[in-house]
């Protein structure tokens, strides 16, 4: 597996700038979809994501006496009693009071998230970022980019085992995000998009997936080898298309890439039957965005009214949830 990265992280503790340590303090970050380039990423092939301003999650640190203590919808009590679905958050809390010099700082942390958990919208890497911004604030430190980056891939490792880290960096992006081929930057836009995500309602674990694609690599290595770099090519057609502003052109490079993602076991009815309706109320293309088996597609439409007719017929199709989302074309 390659990591890109942006420069090599350094230590968290070596260059943390302090500020006035707080006694409540909140951190924030927001979901994401990937557009194109997902599972080949964990291969080193090239990805592209976007944030979603319209999913966000705060995390509230407040110092306490106490033993620390999470409390979010899915649960509240001790740290040292989470379930397994939040070892992750337990895992950025106590990664980044480690790294900041405070290993036994009592701290409640309140987690308030719109993402919908195991939907392959980055809610692990997402609420592993307002965590790691939160508790750092507490203890009045400001982190570099490369340092919350560290400290949100620790918890990504308890969440899926071999994270690539695109998911990490496009919960803090501020737009689409190119990932490979060693950089982390910025993408051209050439016309503005509109897009719509749908929820199947069915969980997608991000682990599994992609150990599922191992497994089918360990078993078809030629086979699966060949979707990997027919996906990357498509990713680096679809930052051509992009720049260019050609919307027909990227959304069936879009397609494309989810029926790739099909033959490479990280498919789902649900998402198959969201995909033709979409396509059928004439979008310009539509895939499964994030590790699949279940979770979200990403659909590429004219502009906001036709978003509105396809989010219907997606809402028809049995989509337990759609969003909007734009993105600006680059000056
Ligand atoms: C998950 O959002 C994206 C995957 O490519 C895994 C990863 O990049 O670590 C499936």
């Amino acid at each position: 597996m390659t990591t890109p990265s942006v420069r090599p992280a350094r230590r968290p503790d070596a260059a943390a700038t302090p500020t006035a340590p707080a006694s409540v303090a909140t951190g924030r970050a927001t979901g994401k979809a990937i557009l194109i380039g997902e599972h080949a990423v964990v291969y080193g092939r090239p990805a592209i994501a976007l944030p979603l301003a319209a999913l966000a999650v705060q995390a509230t640190a407040t110092r306490t006496e106490g033993p620390s203590r999470i409390r979010s919808a899915l649960f509240s009590g001790r740290l040292d009693a989470v379930p397994a679905r939040l070892l992750p958050t337990a895992k950025a809390i106590t990664a980044t009071l480690d790294a900041l010099g405070h290993p036994h700082l009592g701290v409640d942390l309140q987690i308030q998230s719109e993402i919908p958990a195991e939907r392959g919208v980055g809610s692990s890497a997402a609420v592993a970022a307002a965590v790691v911004r939160a508790v750092a604030a507490l203890v009045g430190a400001t982190l570099s980019g490369d340092e919350e980056h560290a400290l949100i891939q620790q918890a990504e490792r308890v969440a899926h085992t071999a994270p690539s880290g695109l998911d990490s960096h496009a919960v803090r992006a501020r737009g689409p995000l190119w990932f490979g081929n060693g950089v982390v930057e910025p993408v051209a836009v050439g016309r503005p998009l509109s897009l719509i995500v749908a929820d199947t309602g069915v969980a997608g674990r991000t682990r599994e997936a992609v150990a599922g694609v191992a497994e089918r690599r360990r078993t078809d290595p030629a086979v699966v080898d060949a979707a990997i770099d027919r996906l990357g090519a498509l990713t680096d057609d679809a930052r051509t298309l992009l720049a260019a502003g050609d919307l027909d052109g990227l959304g069936a490079v879009m397609t494309r890439a989810h029926e790739l993602l099909g033959g490479l076991g990280v498919g789902d009815p649900a998402l198959d039957r969201l995909v033709a309706a979409a396509t059928r109320a004439g979008a310009l293309g539509a895939k499964l965005t994030g590790g699949g088996r279940g979770g979200c597609a990403l659909i590429l439409v004219r502009d906001l009214d036709h978003a509105a007719d396809v989010a219907g017929s997606l809402r028809a199709a049995g989509a337990a949830a759609t969003w909007t989302t734009t993105v600006e074309a680059t000056p």
